[in-house]
């Protein structure tokens, strides 16, 4: 007997990230592949946006997945949101011309408060919600803080695609299979200001710093291209990224969901205090997942140089949290 569906939100879901996303988790890549799953989709009232939005929905009907058993298009969270057990929050407003990133973090937290909201009304008490659209961490803050019935543990940021960017270029300079590299973290904001560490990660059981051996490519190349890759790919493709990251959402919501054997993913999750990063803020940290829980990793020493790393990019997120406190009031 089949097991029953889970139903999953997602906004955005006309966007480009959307169309790579959607089409994966009605597959059973997200969460398996005997799971069979309800879409329950957010767009914009904007006619062009819910008409694009029908259109992806016709080619999720015309690949015939055995487990997508339903999907729904909403203009409403109230209604998207309705006992769904994932949330993945995609859709928000792109930087424009001559915006300045207080601009975005004011109108983007307009966005993540109604969804907080709504996600506190209407979802499922074991919602997971990953929030993907940015700025990433601090629309995660938003809507956690929004959503107090919620527990806040539910709430995270996506960070995974800025550590499976760490992966490959560790990979790439070791000459290695990225698949054989583990105990990797990135610590801190979706931002240039991120600190991908490379400090404890082995590979085939041999410490990746020992092999790589060079502090030198570590700060001065490492940092920078994984920091700025975003750009990067925006640069390159006259678009913002859409497959990774949809490929780093799956990642991050299967981790969570079914487990990693022990090994440590990074997740974007409120703090606890561990590592002085201030209780609440949404800070990457790396992780493991068992039973539907992430635990975050422990214990790990911090060198002087990692901390001013760390703090640098805890004082963005102090700034950003400052900057939308008006709006949680
Ligand atoms: P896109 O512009 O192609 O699509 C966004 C979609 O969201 C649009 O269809 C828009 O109509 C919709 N939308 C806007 N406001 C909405 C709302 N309130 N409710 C529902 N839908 C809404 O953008 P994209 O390329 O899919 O990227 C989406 C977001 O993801 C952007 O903020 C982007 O910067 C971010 N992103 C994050 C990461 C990460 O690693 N965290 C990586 C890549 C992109
Ligand atoms: C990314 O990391 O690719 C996205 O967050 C896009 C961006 O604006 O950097």
């Amino acid at each position: 007997m089949s097991k029953p569906a889970i139903r999953v939100a997602v906004t955005g879901a006309a966007g480009q990230i959307g169309y790579a996303l959607l089409f994966r988790i009605a597959s059973g890549e997200m969460l398996g592949k005997d799971q069979p799953v309800i879409l329950q989709l957010l767009e914009i009232p904007d006619e062009k946006a819910q008409k694009a939005l029908k259109g992806v929905m016709m080619e999720l009907d015309d690949c015939a997945f055995p487990l997508l058993q339903s999907m729904s298009a909403h203009s409403d969270p109230l209604e998207a949101f309705k006992d769904v057990e994932v949330a993945l929050l995609v859709g928000s407003r792109p930087r424009g011309p001559g915006m300045e990133r207080k601009d975005l973090l004011t109108i983007n937290a307009q966005i993540f408060t109604a969804q907080g909201k709504a996600l506190n009304q209407v979802a499922n008490r074991q919602v997971k919600v990953l929030v993907v659209g940015n700025p990433a961490n601090t629309n995660a803050y938003i809507a956690m803080k929004s959503a107090p019935d919620l527990p806040a543990k539910n709430f995270t940021a996506m960070l995974r695609l800025d550590h499976n960017r760490a992966l490959s270029q560790l990979a790439t300079k070791m000459a290695k299979p990225v698949a054989e590299i583990q105990k990797l973290a990135v610590w801190g904001n979706h931002s240039p200001t991120m600190y991908p560490d490379y400090r404890f990660a082995t590979i085939g059981g041999q410490s990746v710093p020992a092999i790589i051996n060079d502090e030198t490519w570590n700060r001065e190349t490492f940092l920078p291209t994984v920091g700025k890759r975003g750009a990067a790919i925006i640069e390159a493709r006259g678009l913002s990224s859409a497959a990774s990251a949809a490929n780093a959402a799956i990642d991050h919501i299967h981790d969570w969901v079914l487990g990693t054997n022990g090994k440590w993913v990074t997740m974007g999750i409120p703090s606890d205090g561990t590592y002085g990063i201030p209780e609440g803020i949404m800070y990457g940290v790396p992780v493991t997942c068992e039973g539907g829980e992430y635990h975050r990793v422990t214990g790990l020493e911090i060198d002087a140089y990692s901390r001013e790393r760390m703090d640098l990019t805890l004082k963005e997120l102090l700034e950003e949290r400052d900057g939308v406190a008006d709006l949680l009031k």
